[in-house]
């Protein structure tokens, strides 16, 4: 890897994890750079922190192009002006085609609010809560063409208490989540992790398939 690493971070909303990966950034000597925030919302809070951050903002809306594909490649012609080492989707709602995924190859990480495997989509608290889960947590994984799917880097685990409810529940894995993403993309910079052909390796030993794995 180059002396530093710059990212390019995609969202379409509020950007909490956008925020941690700033923070995680600013005033220290941090191998990673967030060069670009890219949303395809005008209206996404994030894009406000990019900017108060003094990062370079792109908005570029999905519903103006004709197809998945015609978006993506549009997509990528905006990213790649920023030649970025690594993309960071931090809640960028949009499935992304395999052409795209295939372009970014090792270098496009995802961060999702279940315990992957379990809970691919949307919903995932919910859903934790009516399966009587005892835990639950969040994920960080290199993004594969299978939506949610990918090698696992990290996830962080908390236990589920008998009065959660959805909102609760998501709000503690928030903190979890701006716990474990800046971690994933601190060790992406200072080339630790890895994706190879049979999974994602950190300090040259390939994780296990939950990835590492962080209890509270
Ligand atoms: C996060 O909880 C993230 O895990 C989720 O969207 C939220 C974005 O919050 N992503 C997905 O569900 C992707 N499948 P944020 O805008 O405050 O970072």
């Amino acid at each position: 890897m180059a002396a530093r690493c710059d990212v390019v971070v995609l969202i379409s909303g509020s950007g909490s994890n956008l925020q941690a990966l700033i923070d995680s950034t600013t005033g220290c000597d941090h191998p990673a750079r967030i060069c670009a925030v890219v949303s395809n919302r005008a209206d996404a809070f994030g894009l406000e922190r990019a900017r108060r951050a003094g990062i370079e903002t792109r908005v570029l809306d999905h519903k103006a192009y004709a197809d998945r594909e015609a978006f993506d490649a549009a997509l990528i012609e905006v990213i790649d002006a920023f030649s970025p080492h690594l993309v960071v989707l931090a809640g960028f709602m949009r499935i992304l085609t395999p052409g795209f995924v295939r372009h970014y190859q090792g270098r496009l990480l995802n961060i999702h609010p279940s315990l992957l495997p379990k809970y691919k989509g949307l919903h995932t608290h919910q859903r934790a809560l009516e399966a009587g889960d005892t835990e639950h947590g969040c994920s960080v994984h290199f993004v594969t063409e299978e939506l949610d799917g990918g090698p696992l880097v990290v996830q962080a685990v908390i236990p589920v208490q008998s009065d959660d409810t959805p909102e609760s529940l998501a709000q503690r894995v928030h903190v979890q989540e701006h716990r474990i993403y800046p971690l994933a993309m601190r060790w992406f910079a200072e080339d630790r992790l890895r994706l190879t052909p049979t999974g994602a390796e950190l300090d040259g030993q390939e994780l296990p398939a939950s990835g590492q794995q962080l209890r509270n």
